[in-house]
């Protein structure tokens, strides 16, 4: 253990909440979502019935055992060499899925567990190092100035490595992945941590909010291998032609899709309703398959002011996407309408409908305008991953992270071009502009055995069927009483009057390219069961579920533009010791506690990792990993844990298996903490700084192997 682990930490305030989180947390991150009323107030009819009608129609409930198989890009290897630099966009990349198709297939998961702790270190298992990639201020843009945090400023803070993340992605640059660009979203700022002798909100100068919202946004910076280790390091020489900055304050943004040039979308600004400024809140996101990479735009309620003037319907779609309806104005907490009255809806009040979709984002192209893809629908979208249907179709599977929210998938009208040239490109560039939108309701197998406890019904299993209900299709509304438009930019009314199911906050959803099933992260919900609010069932089976579960979705026949599956509930989370946990059914003393579950990925051996996110067991977040098939299915083991006060966010694993990146969101993010003062000194030794590293085995092993 090293002296750093064993530094007792400065006290500063202890203001946790019910879940876990810090209350500083909950300020930035979320706009204090679990102090307000739960926005679904739909009363959804129970449809258990219909689905088990759908059941005996198709005469068996299937338990979905899909075969293993690779996911393809139609045997087109698009392997390419170093990009260069033409009036031609270079081509896509390899396809991640690709990739891991063609590497060893190895990753055991033979670590031992880090034991659970609340030390300000980044710990890894014996065996492993880590090292930072990259951090809050740290140059992208060649000419980016040295951060300085005593003298901010927007023209540094626009060419600088922004605040907190939570998606990365490292997309490989060369066959070996030896060059690579590291892609990642920064999903908000904590300007109590930012800046010296912060004192509140309200002294922020215009200059100050400015930088936090040239903070927000993305970064793209190129990385190299270190020798043949699966460290990385950011390339600081050399013309970095891919590093960019996209910011909520200057990058513009096109709308496409059905809702773009909406009535809805027009602002005084912007007439044409097809051009944005920014993107915020960018939480989790996903690699297509042709290369450009898809960002959620989570929780941008928090960032408008006014919406408590509006009434009739405009409120009641504010209230439904948790705009604040209540307090007097001007009641935020950002503060932003004072820099850009974009963010004042008594003055724009279409201006948050511009926000909320999935952007779509072509890396590889310097340059390149983003989009927000309006086929996809407008929600607290987490993120989107895709996969490629047997039919060849792009099939995104998404979150809304809110309590009592709901699973989405998006279905694209034309299949995936696998070719390597430019015509391929440009038409895959299309695929998420037009589609089916759908959205999940469950059925169950054991209702009347749920008693909110967590105990596992006789039939031994939380499981059942499912369908997909479009809300649009063939351009056309499928939603009594809604037109396109509306059901795309107010999808979650939309999902309310076709009696979606209400889970505990769906965050990332990421389909699993070996065994081809969607494992969604439902984080928590301690709001289930408690006062009015819906009570358990089978698929978020415990009350005031403070721990979160992990919700397996197989689509029936293996096909994904289907619209009927079977789930089930691999892992309820929590201490292991608790009986209403469950790992799979594996030996519950050999599993190491987990809470909160965030983000999923898969290694090439298609073993789920798990990324957390509010410990509400009281030690920091961590990465975890199982087996998903054999006898070690369910044996969870925690990979690493973040420093004090932060969340752990990514993880990204490298194609060739061999390294494993994270994200260190808000370290030292506990009330009271500053810059003075700081909760945690990560990674730096002086005040916290938010950043990306990333871990491997010393003896060149697999990742987790
Ligand atoms: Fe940004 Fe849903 O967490
Ligand atoms: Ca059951
Ligand atoms: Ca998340
Ligand atoms: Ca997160």
């Amino acid at each position: 253990m090293t002296d750093q682990i064993r530094r007792q930490l400065p006290i500063v305030g202890v203001a946790k909440v019910s879940h876990g989180r810090d209350r500083m947390t909950c300020l930035y991150r979320c706009g204090n979502a679990c102090d307000h009323a739960v926005p679904n107030g739909s009363d959804n009819e129970y449809f258990g019935d219909l689905v088990k009608n759908e059941v005996t129609r198709r005469g068996v409930l299937r338990t979905g055992a899909a075969g293993a198989v690779a996911l393809g890009l139609g045997g087109a290897a698009m392997l390419s060499g170093t990009p260069a630099f033409a009036a031609e966009a270079p081509p896509a990349l390899p396809p991640v899925a690709d990739l891991h198709a063609t590497t060893p297939q190895t990753t055991n998961l033979t670590f031992k567990a880090v034991a659970p702790n609340r030390v300000d270190a980044l710990v890894v298992p014996n065996g492993y190092d880590h090292s930072v990639v990259i951090r809050w201020g740290d140059p992208v843009v060649p000419g980016a100035p040295r951060f300085d945090v005593r003298n901010q400023s927007v023209a540094a803070q626009l060419k600088q490595f922004g605040y907190n993340n939570d998606f990365v992605a490292v997309l490989p640059l060369d066959r070996k992945g030896d060059r690579a660009l590291l892609v990642c979203n920064h999903e908000y700022t904590n300007e109590d941590l930012m800046f010296p002798n912060f004192v509140s909100q309200d002294a922020l100068t215009v200059e100050q909010i400015k930088i936090a919202m040239a903070a927000h946004g993305m970064s793209v910076v190129e990385v190299e291998r270190v020798g043949k280790t699966g460290q990385y390091e950011l390339v600081t020489n050399g013309r970095r032609p891919y590093n960019r900055r996209l910011t909520t304050l200057q990058t513009h943004f096109r709308l496409t899709g059905p809702a773009a040039g909406s009535a809805l979308l027009k602002t005084a600004a912007d007439r044409t309703g097809t051009d944005v400024i920014g993107t915020m809140n960018n939480c989790a996101g996903g690699v297509t398959p042709w290369g450009t990479i898809l960002s959620g735009e989570e929780n941008f309620n928090q960032y408008f002011v006014g919406a408590e003037t509006s009434t009739g319907d405009a409120k009641a779609r504010f209230t439904r996407y948790g705009i604040d309806t209540v307090n007097r104005y001007p009641s935020g907490s950002r503060k932003w309408e004072r820099a850009d009255e974009r963010f004042d809806l008594t003055k724009n009040p279409n201006e948050a409908n511009r926000f909320g979709w999935v952007v779509e984002f072509d890396p590889f192209t310097p340059g390149s305008t983003p989009r927000k893809h309006t086929a996809m629908g407008r929600f607290k979208h987490e993120g989107a991953n895709i996969i490629k249907a047997r039919d060849g179709r792009a099939v995104a599977y998404m979150g809304d992270d809110e309590r009592f929210d709901y699973l989405y998938k998006f279905v694209s009208d034309k299949k995936i071009d696998g070719r390597n040239n430019s015509e391929a490109r440009r038409h895959n560039l299309t695929l998420l502009e037009s589609g089916t939108l759908y959205v999940a309701k469950l059925g169950y197998t054991s209702a009347t055995e749920i008693d909110g406890s967590g105990k596992l019904p006789t039939d031994g299993a939380f499981n059942g069927t499912g369908m997909w209900i479009p809300l649009v299709k063939g351009g056309k509304s499928m939603v009594d009483g809604m037109t396109v438009e509306e059901v795309l930019v107010f999808t979650r009314l939309a999902g309310d009057k076709v009696g979606a199911t209400k889970l505990d906050r769906p965050e990332d959803v990421e389909p699993n390219p070996v065994n081809r099933k969607i494992y969604a992260a439902l984080t928590n919900n301690t709001n289930r069961g408690v006062g009015t609010n819906p009570a358990a069932d089978e698929a978020n089976p415990r009350n005031a579920n403070k721990h979160g579960h992990i919700l397996e979705i197989t689509e029936d026949n293996d096909d994904h533009t289907g619209t009927t599956f079977t789930w089930r509930v691999p892992i309820v989370c929590g201490d292991p010791t608790d009986p209403a946990t469950y790992f799979m059914g594996y030996d519950k003393t050999k599993v190491s506690p987990i809470s909160c579950p965030d983000n999923v990925a898969f290694d090439g051996a298609g073993n789920l990792w798990i990324s957390t996110d509010g410990n509400a067991l009281g030690s920091n977040d961590g990465l975890f990993a199982t087996p998903l098939e054999g006898p070690e299915a369910g044996h969870l083991k925690q990979f690493l844990s973040v420093p004090y006060g932060a969340e752990t966010c990514g993880p990204w694993i490298t194609e060739d298996n061999k390294s494993v990146f994270v994200a260190v969101q808000h370290p030292g993010e506990i009330s009271g903490a500053s810059v003075a003062n700081p909760a945690s000194n990560w990674p730096d030794g002086d005040f916290a700084k938010p950043g990306i590293a990333v871990t491997w085995s010393v003896t060149n092993k697999n990742i987790g192997a």
